[in-house]
């Protein structure tokens, strides 16, 4: 062209020059001007091309692009979605065949075996089968206490004995340290005095904790699951390997049948938010979880609660019937239980308030003992209800009788008790003072949470587990200590439980070699449980429709408000010089830069994955922590459950990055192959979701909110190299000492990745 009368400049690719031109024309969009720009032609179909092509840009993949198209149109992206939507559903109605039939299957079986429960060979069999399964426990406990790192007694000097084929009611007002006192024998809270004596030798029960079954106050459970469903997988986790799958499902519906939930068998749980079973029910599923892994020892924490008085005697007798037919050790917390549900129970333990025994022995002795210190059960009151009014100090004494007064004057501490084995039961007989009784309650005063570590696994009550009751009275900082003090001791303790069950899996694959066996029980191997966790996990994810409806759109909404937000961002390179001379002098510098939105659509794009990813990933185990520790508590090892959980959220991964990327493409112009962005935002989900299991394992479930949005400013905004940007992170001394973060940073490579994608097209 000519920039003067006698001056011809070469026409730069790029611009449109026909002979005897004086300026220099920029491509427009939706043509393409040769490389020696002297020919222009309208973009052909199956190309785009936008403002200064010199070379036609293939359509993307799924887009329309007839002649003349400057920008892709992106209608193939709803026959996708729709597309997908469809199999989804021939997928989900396929599934509920199967599960139908399975449902018919089962109750089948159900019918069946009401049909044949006279029969006398199913009768031998379930003897048999017990007969095999029991180990007999003697379990004696003598002057048990808990004292708080603050020095509060939660419970103090419990003495008694628990037998074989016997079952004992521990009884008390509320508040009274039952279920502390469960957990402490159970192995679940670590004791601070006393000792306990398995089988006369002094050890921990946890180390038989695949034989114990432990009820806990609150029913703990899966809710998305089926009655059916919950069973089963309790079943196949815990019975011992050499039970064939038919003899476990057996054993379940046998459960089922006695704890009456056939009519609800394959409904869900449900929670307060989704209607399920009632409370009831879900009590009884609660109980049937425990007693399908057939264990030698059975605590429950309140089983009766909840239950109409004759569902509650029901269980009772159900409880007595298990002990003597199947040689169990059954210990129960009850609340009011009916005369004749008491009468179910051979042994009675009886905690005041304040953590103290005040009766321990033969519960048929009970009446007699209190009668003969002078509280004698009144005719018209239940004896149940008066021991726990009695052990609340909320009766008055009536006159004494000589036996025990001397006993009392002796006392000097109100706990002094004596402790005897009666010759006709053998079992202890403890008995306080009556000054025992007037007990003054628990100082309510400085308390903190038992240091989670002694808790670790309890699943017995796990709002008292996370529960850290501040201290009004020690101050800010004593409380800051101590929260301290209880992470760190929860973090040992996880870190010494997955080292310990890392020893544990190479210890039985060691034995697999060697033939031996566990001692205990031989419960399904690492590989087998990692299956049974990752199905159910699946189960889940089938389950909560409503949930993956939910994420899905989200993941839609954040990738179209991310698009819709990187529209109109593009790449103007910087100008040729010779353009720029031409130019007024007030714009010929922004002419020779560079004008890049690019890398802020990368940083918008990470954003969004990250806020969508960080809240669904948050869900996966944060939903579900209690119904973890309980099931650890039982024997569950922590890392094919991990593992399990992980994989089973991959294709929730996969489809994630799909809809994202669908949404994230339909009003950004991309230039690279969708293959490399959707890889991209796939690697960036997985990090997200990865930062979601760690939200949901480190802040309570009221904090994901917080943690997560956090989370995602911190890592998509400030370390995804954008902003403060990465070339002076690299290079400015002053990030010297923090340069690692950004090189740790997920959001920083993938940003980059997608930058450079981009650059390569537009280059
Ligand atoms: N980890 C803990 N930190 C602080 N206090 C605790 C902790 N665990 C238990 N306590 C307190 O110890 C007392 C006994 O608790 P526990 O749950 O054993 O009572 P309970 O007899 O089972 O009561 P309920 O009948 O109401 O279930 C309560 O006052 C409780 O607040
Ligand atoms: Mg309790």
């Amino acid at each position: 062209f000519c920039a003067a009368p006698n001056i011809s400049v070469p026409c730069l690719p790029g611009f449109y020059c026909p002979a005897n031109t004086a300026q220099p024309t920029l491509c427009c969009k939706g043509y393409l001007c040769s490389p020696d720009t002297k020919t222009i032609e309208v973009c052909p179909a199956g190309f785009f091309c936008p403002a200064a092509s010199t070379r036609a840009l293939p359509c993307n993949f799924l887009a329309f692009c007839p002649r003349g198209t400057t920008a892709v149109e992106k209608y193939g992206l709803g026959a996708v979605l729709f597309a997908f939507a469809l199999m989804t559903m021939a997928v989900f109605s396929v599934k509920k065949r199967i599960f139908h039939a399975q449902r018919l299957r089962y109750r089948q079986r159900l019918r069946e075996l009401g049909d044949n429960s006279d029969d006398l060979e199913d009768e031998k069999r379930q003897k048999k089968e017990a007969a095999q399964l029991a180990q007999s426990f003697d379990i004696r406990f003598e002057k048990l206490g808990l004292t708080l790192p603050t020095g509060v007694d939660i419970i103090k000097n419990i003495s008694g004995r628990l037998i074989t084929g016997r079952t004992c009611a521990v009884m008390g007002p509320s508040g009274a340290g039952k279920t502390t006192f469960l957990s402490i024998l159970a192995g679940k809270v670590a004791k601070t005095d006393g000792s306990i004596k398995v089988n006369g030798k002094e050890q921990t029960l946890s180390l038989w904790k695949k034989l114990i079954g432990f009820v806990p106050q609150e029913d703990v459970m899966l809710s998305d699951l089926s009655v059916r469903e919950i069973l089963m997988h309790s079943a196949r986790m815990r019975q011992p390997v050499h039970m064939s799958h038919n003899e476990k499902r057996l054993k379940v519906l046998e459960v089922i049948q006695f704890l009456g939930l056939g009519h609800i068998m394959d409904n869900p749980i449900g929670d307060v938010e989704t209607r399920g079973v009632s409370g009831g029910e879900r009590k009884r599923v609660n109980i049937g979880m425990e007693l399908v892994a057939s264990p030698s020892i059975l605590f429950l924490d309140e089983p009766t609660s909840g239950l109409d008085s004759a569902t509650s005697l029901e269980v009772c007798k159900l409880l007595k019937q298990i002990a003597q037919e199947q040689f169990l050790t059954v210990a129960a917390v009850v609340h009011s239980p009916s005369p004749h549900a008491f009468n179910q129970f051979d042994d009675l333990v009886l905690l005041g308030s304040g953590g103290r025994v005040v009766y321990s022995g033969p519960r048929d002795e009970a009446s007699h003992y209190f009668e003969s210190i002078g509280y004698p059960v009144p005719e018209d009151e239940s004896p149940a209800d008066f021991f726990i009014s009695l052990a609340a100090g909320r009766v008055d004494k009536s006159p004494r009788t000589p036996e025990y007064e001397s006993q009392e004057d002796d006392d000097d501490d109100a706990m002094t008790y004596g402790y005897q084995e009666t010759s006709k039961s053998k079992t202890p007989h403890c008995h306080v003072s009556t000054m025992a009784l007037h007990q003054p309650s628990r100082p309510q005063s400085p308390t903190f949470s038992v240091p989670i570590s002694n808790l670790a696994g309890s699943s017995a009550d796990t709002t008292d587990q996370v529960e850290v009751i501040k201290n009004q009275g020690q101050g800010f900082w004593t409380s800051l200590r101590m929260s301290f003090i209880t992470s760190w001791a929860d973090s040992v303790s996880y870190i010494r439980d997955v080292f310990g069950e890392m020893g544990h899996w190479l210890w039985t694959i060691k034995c697999k070699f060697t033939g031996e066996q566990d001692p205990v029980r031989e419960t399904p191997s690492f590989g087998s449980v990692f299956i049974l966790c990752f199905k159910r996990a699946c189960l889940q994810n089938y389950r909560s429709q409503m949930g993956f409806l939910s994420d899905q759109s989200l993941h839609l909404a954040c990738g179209l408000c991310v698009s819709f937000a990187s529209k109109d961002m593009m790449y103007t390179p910087r100008q040729p010089a010779e353009i720029c001379a031409m130019a007024p002098p007030a714009i010929q510098l922004s002419c020779a830069t560079p004008l890049d939105d690019i890398r802020y659509v990368g940083m918008f794009m990470s954003l969004g994955v990250y806020f969508a990813g960080i809240s669904v990933g948050s869900s996966t185990f944060g939903d579900e922590k209690a119904v973890y520790w309980r099931d650890t508590s039982a024997g569950m090892p922590t890392l094919p459950y991990y593992l399990a959980k992980i994989l089973a959220d991959v294709p929730r991964m996969i489809v994630a990055a799909c809809m994202y990327t669908g949404a994230f493409i339909f009003f950004f112009a991309y230039r690279q192959q969708l293959s490399s962005l959707f890889l991209v935002i796939l690697l960036l989900y997985i990090n997200a979701f990865s930062l979601g299991y760690f939200v949901s394992a480190v802040v309570n479930r009221s904090m994901f909110g917080l943690a997560g949005t956090g989370m995602s400013l911190a890592w998509a905004l400030v370390l995804s190299g954008t902003a403060p940007h990465l070339y002076k992170v690299m290079n400015s001394g002053g990030y010297a000492t923090v340069r690692w973060i950004w090189d740790v940073s997920a959001p920083r490579w993938g940003v980059e990745a997608f930058y450079l994608k981009e650059m390569d097209s537009r280059m």
